[in-house]
C-alpha cells in the first residue's frame, strides 16, 4: 500500500520526466529549483547519459540546481556565454487560472525570474494541489530584500495591507540567507486582486530585490495527479 508521501514522490517524478522529455538536442535549458524540478534534472541527466540527447547546456537558477546538474552530468553555462534560453522548466508554489504564479518557496525566485523570463518557452511543473483560484490563498508571498533595508521594507509592506514575517532557517539558527546573501520576507495579503500591479508596487520599494509573483511568464503548466491509483500528467496551455 503506497503512503501519501510515496504518491507525492510518484507525481513529482512523473511530471519531472514529462518536462525533461520535451527537451531537444542542442537546447539551452533553464534549470529551475525545488523538489519537482530536481526530478526533471535527474531525468535530463539520464537522457544525456543514454545518448538520447546531445549538446545540452543548462543555466541553473540556484545553488541547489547547480549541485544537481553536476550530480546528474548536465553541462552548465552562464548568461554571459549564451544569447538565448530555449526552454526553462521550473516549479511553483501556486498557479492561478491565468497561469500566473507564486514562486520562492525555496528562496530562489530572484534567479528563477531572470532565467524563466528569458526563456523562449517556460514550462511549469506542479502537482494539482498548487492550482488555486486566486494567488495568495494558500501560500505567503516571498520577497527577497537587502538586509540593511529590512525594517523600512517591513513598514512599507504593512502600509500596503500585508502581514510580513522574516523567513527563519530550519536546522540553522537565524534567518534564511539567499544565494545572493539577502533575506526573505514572507507576506500574507488578504487578497491579491491584481497580481501584475502588486508585483510592480513591491519591486518599487527601495531595497526589495525581487518578489515571487510571476505574471504572464508561464507558457505551459504540466500538472501531475493520481487517477485510478496511477500518476498522470495534464497540460494547461
Ligand atoms: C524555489 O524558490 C521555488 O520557486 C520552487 O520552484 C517552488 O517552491 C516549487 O518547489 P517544489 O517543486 O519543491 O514544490
Amino acid at each position: 500500500m503506497l503512503t501519501e508521501q510515496d504518491l507525492t514522490i510518484l507525481i513529482k517524478q512523473q511530471v519531472g520526466k514529462a518536462a525533461a522529455d520535451r527537451i531537444k538536442t542542442g537546447m539551452i535549458v533553464g534549470l529551475g529549483t525545488g523538489s519537482t524540478t530536481a526530478y526533471m534534472i535527474q531525468f535530463l541527466g539520464e537522457r544525456l547519459q543514454s545518448g538520447q540527447l546531445r549538446d545540452i547546456k543548462g543555466i541553473p537558477t540556484s545553488f541547489q540546481s547547480t549541485v544537481l546538474a553536476k550530480k546528474y552530468g548536465v553541462p552548465l553555462t552562464t548568461l554571459d556565454e549564451v544569447e538565448q534560453i530555449d526552454i526553462a522548466i521550473d516549479g511553483a508554489d501556486e498557479v492561478d487560472p491565468q497561469k500566473n504564479l507564486i514562486k520562492g518557496g525555496g528562496a530562489a525566485h530572484t534567479r528563477e525570474k531572470i532565467v524563466d523570463c528569458l526563456a523562449e518557452q517556460f514550462i511549469v511543473v506542479v502537482d494539482s494541489s498548487k492550482l488555486v483560484k486566486k494567488l495568495g490563498s494558500t501560500f505567503l508571498l516571498p520577497i527577497e530584500v537587502i538586509p540593511m533595508a529590512m525594517n523600512p521594507i517591513i513598514r512599507a509592506i504593512e502600509k500596503l495591507g500585508g502581514q510580513p514575517e522574516i523567513r527563519m532557517g530550519i536546522k540553522k539558527a537565524g534567518p534564511v540567507v539567499t544565494d545572493q546573501g539577502n533575506l526573505v520576507i514572507d507576506v500574507k495579503f488578504d487578497s491579491i486582486d491584481n497580481p501584475g500591479e502588486l508585483e510592480k508596487t513591491l519591486n518599487n520599494i527601495p531595497g526589495v530585490l525581487e518578489n515571487g509573483l510571476f505574471v504572464g511568464v508561464a507558457d505551459i503548466i504540466l500538472v501531475g495527479e493520481i487517477q485510478n491509483g496511477q500518476p498522470i500528467v495534464k497540460e494547461i496551455s
